[in-house]
């Protein structure tokens, strides 16, 4: 993105010419930032050869993952949505793993039947269900087990998912009675252990903590797993300060780790692969007086991107109109919808902003669109994706009689 004679642009597009032509709010994607994350991420790991399963939750647009799919990126899912999705955008089964505490048996049967690559199971109960559909298809199912490795992801409480008190995986004792239990099954073949910590996680201690705790259960368990499945969470720059986590380093302990243990590592990147790579452009409807500061009344909401509402994350405002003149009070920058969380953010000293301007919301690639909502019985925005100095359309604004 780079400004034009004081006017935002991204790829050379001028934004107020996309706000013109598919009208506000507009979710707008870069097939460049795309490539290049991916690229990043399989130079980081090149050492490793890992498979990388794109985690679908993030961000599930079909045209989305299907240039993800070019790439040769595997699937992570955790719905039989998420698989259909998967499958249509042309991922291939053997490259697709399906993750979560509570597949029904439907789901179930529906992943067996497509023949994909892990079932990253996460309870008995569900290791149970997944062996009796086996033996009532005759069949011998590649199945996981997430183990809970009770660490702090140093990341938001909301997000964190590998601490004991988090509803997933096992922990070390049931992991070593489950292994025991898999490996006598006629119907289960115990392919792999996964784990996953956590999201958004800069902190390179954690990830250092889980490899150890990894090696000493599969030392326990002396069971050799094909493939050790590390999950995602890799944290992107929202703030734009340069705070990163250290891929080369989480790379090497891998390589070292790996000395010991012979498999087949899988990853689960999802914001990384997408975090960066949308803007969500929005008109200014109103300005407001209050207080102690001006509120900016945006077309967006919470409904359109819910994360500064759910998780208090901070997503950067840019105006598309860049001026000299700054603003007398702070600006809120918030929503129409009728909730007093529907804000995105409080910034000082802020350009002058006027009703009718463009701002444009920053990183919203992961977990916007795929979080997204009709609350207030608002339709779901434009997506379009920028490749190669064309706009593609990844999906349209939902009109309002579809979702009378
Ligand atoms: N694998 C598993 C088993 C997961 O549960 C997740 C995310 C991922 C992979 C991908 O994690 P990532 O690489 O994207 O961090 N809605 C929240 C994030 C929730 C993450 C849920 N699980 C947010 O907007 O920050």
């Amino acid at each position: 993105m780079k400004y034009i004679n004081k006017e935002l642009t991204i790829e050379n597009f001028r934004i107020k010419n996309l706000a013109k032509k598919f009208t506000t709010p507009i979710y707008c994607y870069s097939f460049n930032k795309l490539k290049e994350n991916i690229q990043n991420f399989k130079n980081n790991f090149k050492s490793i050869n890992p498979l990388i399963c794109f985690s679908v939750k993030s961000n599930s647009n079909t045209k989305l993952l299907r240039e993800i799919s070019k790439f040769g990126l595997g699937a992570d899912v955790v719905s039989a949505g998420e698989l259909m999705k998967a499958l249509l955008a042309g991922i291939k089964p053997n490259k697709i793993v399906f993750s979560g505490v509570g597949k029904t048996s439907k789901e179930l049967n529906f992943a067996i039947n497509k023949k994909i690559l892990l079932i990253n199971t996460e309870s008995k109960s569900e290791i149970f269900e997944i062996e009796r559909i086996a033996k009532i298809k005759k069949k011998k199912i590649n199945i996981g087990i997430r183990l809970n490795p009770n660490i702090d992801a140093k990341t938001l409480s909301q997000i964190s998912t590998g601490k004991k008190e988090n509803k997933f995986g096992v922990d070390e004792k049931k992991f070593l009675e489950l292994v025991k239990y898999v490996k006598k099954s006629k119907n289960l073949d115990l392919k792999c252990l996964s784990v996953h910590i956590g999201s958004q996680i800069l902190n390179d201690d954690p990830y250092g903590k889980m490899l150890d705790i990894l090696d000493k259960v599969i030392k326990k368990s002396k069971h050799v797993f094909e493939y050790i499945d590390l999950g995602g969470g890799i944290g992107i720059d929202y703030n734009n300060n340069n705070q990163n986590l250290n891929l080369n380093k989480y790379s090497r302990n891998i390589e070292k780790f790996l000395k010991n243990n012979k498999s087949k590592i899988i990853f689960e990147p999802g914001r990384y692969i997408v975090g960066n790579i949308a803007v969500l452009i929005s008109q200014i409807t109103y300005i407001k007086e209050g207080h102690k500061k001006d509120f900016v009344i945006l077309d967006a909401g919470m409904n359109d991107l819910i994360r500064p509402a759910l998780y208090n994350s901070i997503h950067r405002i840019i105006p598309v109109k860049a001026k000299s003149k700054l603003s007398n009070k702070d600006y809120e920058f918030v929503g129409p919808i009728c909730e007093s969380t529907d804000k995105f953010l409080t910034v000082k000293k802020f350009q002058k902003l006027d009703e009718k301007d463009l701002i444009i919301i920053c990183d919203v690639g992961a977990y916007g669109i795929s979080l997204s909502s009709n609350y207030n019985m608002r339709p779901k925005p434009f997506e379009i994706l920028i490749k190669k100095s064309k706009i593609k359309i990844l999906s349209k604004r939902q009109k309002l009689l579809d979702l009378m």
